[in-house]
């Protein structure tokens, strides 16, 4: 199976096996949940969204998918693009035959249909089309999970991470992007890249049926127009791959660092040109794009001639050796499109004739090239030596210093260079220039090889700011200004490591700073290389971490602002925590389980967070909720399991005793403060706070109490009222004591607490927990505390074993 494939089918039955029972997934449309303008699918991971919009003035509307979290919308498909509808009346639905189809309130005859005619009638009912986060639509049978279609298979104007453009050998489809007509209308409009696939095959931009440009061949690392693929800057983020065998002739690019600068896109513009683009300080920045001077321009100079536009004030266009222009007059007023003829003076064919290097060039047009990949670079030239229809050859493949061999056998069209980057092309020509080469000894330099300047990282200077995504780090005068000095008006919290300030960057994004307190001990060195592994991770349920600032004494982070409070302020609040009916909770508990999962094993690093609890899961505007402050997360690398630490950090009611009383933090340290601050959610209560006349005098032992007399419902927060399933909120009471359990080894892991709370399977029973913190009524410290002395603070009553 290709990479793609497999990818898909990963992606996919990863999203269906999470479509779970409580927390249910917004992302698909089945036969019985069409959608109407207005509403919207939102992929698993609230990467893209689909829906209906009109773009730019236009009136119309459209069915399309755009980035979700992008404020600029940028719609990325278009399904009904030349049919748009004339109201608000438009419905996405699965028909009687299976397929996806786009039609008004009152018509039954589609505007927009996937059109497979091959779905079973008698199956359609599990048929459902699906958002995916890579951006692609599907339409998936659900019992086989067979892809049926899929809107990468029919591009519009952008080419996304993991799409194919290309033939598909095996269907016969062809997969091409085509511009918009205008920003207002998404029409099928003039451009085309796609794919040519006669002779050696290339990618082209047309103009109509006319090529435009041509990005060229693949050259095993780039495209051989475009040598930009080849910069640090291009390669950090991007890998293209480009397959060529009986499954079809396809180009697909992949994502390295998933982070937080990770939206990619390459574009067709409505005015003809390709380009890549970042989405970073809240805009699309341009990297490069195609074409960009006349030198691009398919044809500039004529055949047998190459275009070099480093020539100051001289014509652009140079013949290639041993070629004279075939008219002098046109050549001379700066026309070289009639291009160049070889000079008659003696055969070259055995007669002496041999190759000259021209480097650093894109290699001419290979729809009249041929590929035979066993031979190497020597081998290559007595090929082409012993066929006198060859005209120039080269490595089919630069990667490992040349492999495989490309000839041409005609006319060589469409050459022009570059500095440093680009081939070497061997053009055959007769023994007089071979002798002039020779007798110079200079085979390869002089005349005819072409100026390399060292310091020119990108043949056109990049239009868009460089930046380096692995580390990103903020000017300190820039989060002054941001935060007004780091005004009281801006403080929005403060804690044992620091204040916590709300900024308005410049560029109008809001941001908030944590400002470690200058005696915090980490050193620069590891403070920085710990937000360089933190903003690698990315996940709904996690604050993103933006960058740091590190300048003399202060030390910052700095991550996304979320206008709404922390989860503290809401299931403690007499009035607030009633908007939190039981759905909304049960939500926010899965989220966090998610969240704490993507920390222990997901990401590609292992995180303890030592510090969960209900004041560091921040909610969104949807109370989302977003886990935040990995200020004292550790990082586990390869296979560790459990650390020590004679500094204890954490805040009391969420310490597990291990951890509290001998150091010993570990996922399972985690599971424990994740088992409170679920009870919490549950009960409204604090666990430190607790404060009940009664047998018990700490929340979970409280807990405890009632559940061993089969009472447990009794500690559900009052402010439910009755209309919650019971059932579920009992079995979300048992994981949460499941996970306090006083043993380490007995709670269960993150990805067995998702399980549990997703699936209706019997849950073991639980031992009893850890009573560590019986807190007196006056003990409302809820501040992290840090430092080895703290642990002489807590108090631990009732540690027995069973
Ligand atoms: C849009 O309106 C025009 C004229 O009012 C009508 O002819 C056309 O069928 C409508 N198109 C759709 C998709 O409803
Ligand atoms: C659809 O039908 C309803 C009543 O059947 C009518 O009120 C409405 O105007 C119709 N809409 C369109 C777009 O024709
Ligand atoms: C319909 O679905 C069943 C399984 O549910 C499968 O065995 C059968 O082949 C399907 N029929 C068609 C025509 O796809
Ligand atoms: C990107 O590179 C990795 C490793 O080099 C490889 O496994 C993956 O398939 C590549 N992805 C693409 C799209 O080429
Ligand atoms: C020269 O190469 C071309 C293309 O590969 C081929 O069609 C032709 O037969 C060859 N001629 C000779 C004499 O080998
Ligand atoms: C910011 O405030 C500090 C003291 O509060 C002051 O020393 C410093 O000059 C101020 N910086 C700016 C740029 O206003
Ligand atoms: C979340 O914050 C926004 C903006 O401050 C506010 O309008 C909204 O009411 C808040 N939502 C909740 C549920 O608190």
């Amino acid at each position: 199976m290709n990479p793609a494939k497999s990818l898909l089918k990963s992606v996919l039955i990863l999203l269906l096996s999470l479509l779970f029972r409580i927390c249910v997934s917004l992302d698909t449309i089945t036969p019985d949940k069409p959608i109407k303008d207005g509403e919207t699918l939102v992929s698993n991971q609230k990467t893209f969204a689909l829906g209906f919009f009109s773009p730019g003035n236009s009136n119309y509307r459209y069915v399309g998918i755009w980035y979700y979290q992008i404020t600029e919308q940028t719609v990325v498909w278009v399904a009904n693009r030349d049919n748009p509808l004339n109201d608000s009346s438009g419905i996405l639905s699965i028909n009687s035959q299976g397929n996806l189809v786009l039609h008004t309130q009152n018509q039954t005859l589609p505007i927009w249909s996937t059109n497979i005619a091959s779905i079973s009638s008698t199956n359609y009912s599990i048929s459902m089309a699906q958002l995916l986060d890579v951006g692609n639509l599907v339409l998936v049978q659900q019992h086989n999970q067979r892809v049926l279609w899929q809107s990468f298979d029919y591009p519009t104007n952008i080419f996304l991470p993991f799409m194919k453009v290309g033939l598909d050998r095996q269907t016969g489809l062809s997969r091409y992007l085509t511009s918009w007509e205008s920003k207002d209308d998404p029409k099928t409009g003039k451009y085309s890249y796609k794919i040519d696939t006669i002779g050696y095959p290339q990618l082209f931009l047309y103009k109509g049926q006319t090529p435009l440009w041509r990005a060229g061949s693949w050259s095993g690392q780039v495209l051989t127009g475009v040598p930009e693929m080849k910069s640090k800057l291009y390669n950090s983020d991007v890998n293209v791959s480009f397959v060529n065998n009986e499954d079809g002739i396809t180009i697909m690019y992949g994502i390295t660092e998933p982070d937080v600068y990770s939206k990619i896109m390459f574009v067709l513009g409505e005015s003809g040109t390709f380009g890549r683009y970042t989405w970073g300080d809240g805009k699309w920045v341009r990297f490069w794009f195609d074409p960009q001077e006349s030198c691009d321009i398919y044809l500039n100079c004529g055949p047998n001639s190459y275009c070099d536009p480093y020539k100051g004030d001289e014509f652009d266009c140079t013949c290639l050796p041993g070629f004279e222009p075939k008219s002098p007059l046109d050549w001379s007023i700066r026309d070289g499109s009639s291009g160049c003829v070889r000079k008659q003076r003696v055969s070259t064919c055995k007669s002496g004739e041999g190759f000259v290097k021209l480097a650093s060039v894109k290699v001419p047009d290979t729809s009249i090239a041929h590929v035979d990949m066993s031979l190497s670079l020597k081998q290559c030239e007595q090929e082409c030596l012993r066929n006198c229809s060859c005209t120039a050859y080269t490595s089919a493949d630069e990667s490992e210093e040349g492999i495989g061999c490309l000839t041409w056998h005609g006319d060589l069209v469409d050459i022009r260079t570059f500095t440093n980057e680009g081939q070497d092309l061997y053009i055959r020509v007769d023994s007089i220039v071979l002798g002039k080469r020779q007798s110079t000894d200079s085979y390869e330099s002089s005349a005819y090889s072409l100026p390399n300047l060292e310091d020119f990282t990108s043949r056109r200077g990049l239009d868009g700011t460089r930046r380096d995504s692995n580390f990103p780090v903020f000017d300190l005068k820039n989060i002054i200004a941001a935060t007004n000095n780091f005004s009281v008006a801006n403080l929005l919290g403060k804690g044992g490591f620091g204040s916590v300030y709300k900024g308005l960057l410049q560029n109008g994004m809001e941001i908030a700073v944590k400002r470690l307190s200058k005696n915090s001990r980490k050193g620069i060195e590891q403070f920085k290389n710990e937000v360089v592994l933190i903003a690698k991770l990315q996940h709904r349920n996690l604050v993103r971490i933006l960058g740091c600032c590190v300048q003399g004494e202060e030390k910052m982070l700095i991550y996304e602002y979320l206008p709404n409070d922390s989860l503290d302020s809401y299931i403690f609040d007499g009035t607030k925590r009633s908007w939190l009916d039981w759905g909304k909770r049960i939500e926010i508990i899965c989220g966090i389980a998610r969240g704490i999962l993507y920390l222990h094993q997901d990401s590609r690093l292992r995180i303890i967070h030592r510090d969960l609890k209900a004041s560091n899961v921040l909610l969104d505007t949807t109370l989302n909720p977003k886990i935040s402050d990995f200020g004292m997360a550790r990082i586990f690398r390869g296979d560790q399991i459990e650390a020590n630490t004679n500094c204890v950090v954490g805040t009391f009611g969420y310490m597990s005793p291990e951890y509290a009383m001998q150091g010993l933090f570990s996922i399972k340290s985690d599971v424990f403060s994740f088992g409170v601050l679920l009870l919490e959610i549950i009960t409204g209560e604090r666990n430190t706070n607790y404060c009940h006349n009664g047998p018990s005098s700490n929340l979970i032992e409280h807990i405890w109490d009632h559940w061993k007399e089969g009472k447990a419902m009794e500690v559900v927060d009052p402010s439910l009222g009755e209309t919650y399933p019971a059932d579920e909120v009992s079995r979300c009471i048992h994981i949460g004591l499941l996970c306090v359990q006083e043993h380490a080894t007995d709670r269960p892991t993150m990805s067995t607490v998702v399980f549990m709370l997703s699936n209706d399977t019997p849950l073991p029973s639980p031992k009893q927990p850890a009573f560590i913190f019986k807190s007196t009524c006056n003990t409302k410290d809820q501040t992290t505390i840090e430092g080895a002395n703290s642990i002489n603070e807590i108090t631990i009553t009732k540690i027995d074993g069973r």
